[in-house]
């Protein structure tokens, strides 16, 4: 399939990306390397370097490219500064889209994957989160995800378009060399890895008086591959449009359970303090992904924390400072 893969020099991008290689598809990479790397863009792929909000340079990708299918991973990504500026988030993540999904309609593409967030749900009441729980974001970052969701509907009516709305839990691990590498980081595993490397002094656990077995808030990790591979099922099954998943691995680890298992992939302690409570940091957060396994036959075949945080070790072992860009 001709797909074009937005945000394909970021972290899940840059994976799905290699995933859809592999499977044959003839892949464009569409990025304004304002966040992803060059060096994440497998061989194999063609690379666009230009941002969403240039609806000419879309239109004319579109045109050359002839796409029978768009998986949408780019966008802004850090819940704090969407506090702070919520209208670069607005702009980035839902106007900036518009264009992507403009480009769709006039070019006649079937299908469109997006990577959406748990960040929806804000602070459910309910763990396993299901697809059908309230739509609640606590940021500006979750709330351009739910409306971005909208407007995916709207565009199913109005201009065929077939889509999945893929809402992704804490995402972590490497694949074939390619890993996370966020500018600044806010990612928890990276971020204890970071403190392995001495790039960061310590690591933090921000509060430890939560109501959960430890006293750290409990998150759900679903390695990097498993995560890609849910793309291609999802992009596979859009002959009928309409669909929307859970994508975690259904357990949860506190903050301080993964800090262990760090340590112990490492086999040395770790520098570590304990700060404030982040406003905003849900108790707990776990999905059910119930719904892709039964529907799409969807499997984890890399559930073990271990292994996430031996994988990404691997990555950040061979970039100690990132990609080189
Ligand atoms: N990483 C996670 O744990 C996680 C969890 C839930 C949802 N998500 C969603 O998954 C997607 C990918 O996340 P990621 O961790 O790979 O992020 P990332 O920052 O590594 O990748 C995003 C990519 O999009 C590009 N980009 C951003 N805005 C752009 C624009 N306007 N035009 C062109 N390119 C642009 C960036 O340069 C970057 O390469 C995001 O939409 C994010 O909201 C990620």
């Amino acid at each position: 399939m001709k797909t074009l893969v937005t945000g394909g020099a970021g972290y899940i991008g840059s994976v799905t990306t290699r995933l859809l290689l592999e499977a044959g598809h003839e892949v464009t990479v569409y990025d304004s390397l304002a966040q992803g790397h060059r060096a994440a863009v497998s061989d194999g792929a063609r690379l666009i370097v230009a941002d969403l909000g240039d609806a000419d340079r879309l239109d004319r990708a579109f045109r050359a490219g002839r796409f029978e299918a768009v998986l949408h991973f780019a966008g802004l990504i850090r819940v704090p500064e969407s506090v702070e500026d919520p209208a670069r988030y607005f702009d980035h993540n839902v106007a900036r889209g518009i264009n992507l999904l403009n480009a769709c309609a006039r070019h006649d593409v079937g299908r469109f994957v997006f990577s959406s967030t748990a960040a929806v749900y804000g602070a459910p009441d309910k763990v396993p989160i299901t697809e059908d729980a309230p739509l609640l974001p606590a940021s500006p970052y979750g709330d351009t995800k739910r409306v971005f969701e909208e407007l995916l509907l709207s565009y199913e009516r109005a201009c065929g378009l077939r889509t999945a709305r893929l809402r992704y839990f804490n995402v972590c691990g490497a694949h074939a060399g390619l890993g996370e590498d966020h500018r600044p980081e806010s990612h928890l595993i990276p971020l204890i890895l970071f403190a392995a490397l001495g790039r960061e002094r310590e690591f933090h656990i921000f509060g430890d008086d939560y109501d959960t077995r430890d006293g750290t808030c409990v998150r759900d990790y679903l390695h990097v591959a498993d995560l890609g591979r849910a793309h291609l099922l999802a992009l596979d099954a859009l002959d009928r449009g309409g669909l929307l998943y859970n994508l975690g691995s259904g357990a949860g680890y506190t903050v301080r359970e993964v800090f262990a298992a760090a340590e112990e992939v490492l086999g040395r302690k770790l520098p570590c303090k304990v700060s404030p409570r982040r406003p905003g940091d849900p108790p707990a957060l776990i999905a059910s992904s119930a719904r892709i396994e039964r529907e799409l036959g969807w499997r984890r075949e890399k559930d073990d924390i271990k292994q996430m945080i031996a994988d990404a070790w691997e990555f950040h072992r061979a970039h100690p400072t990132g990609y080189p860009d």
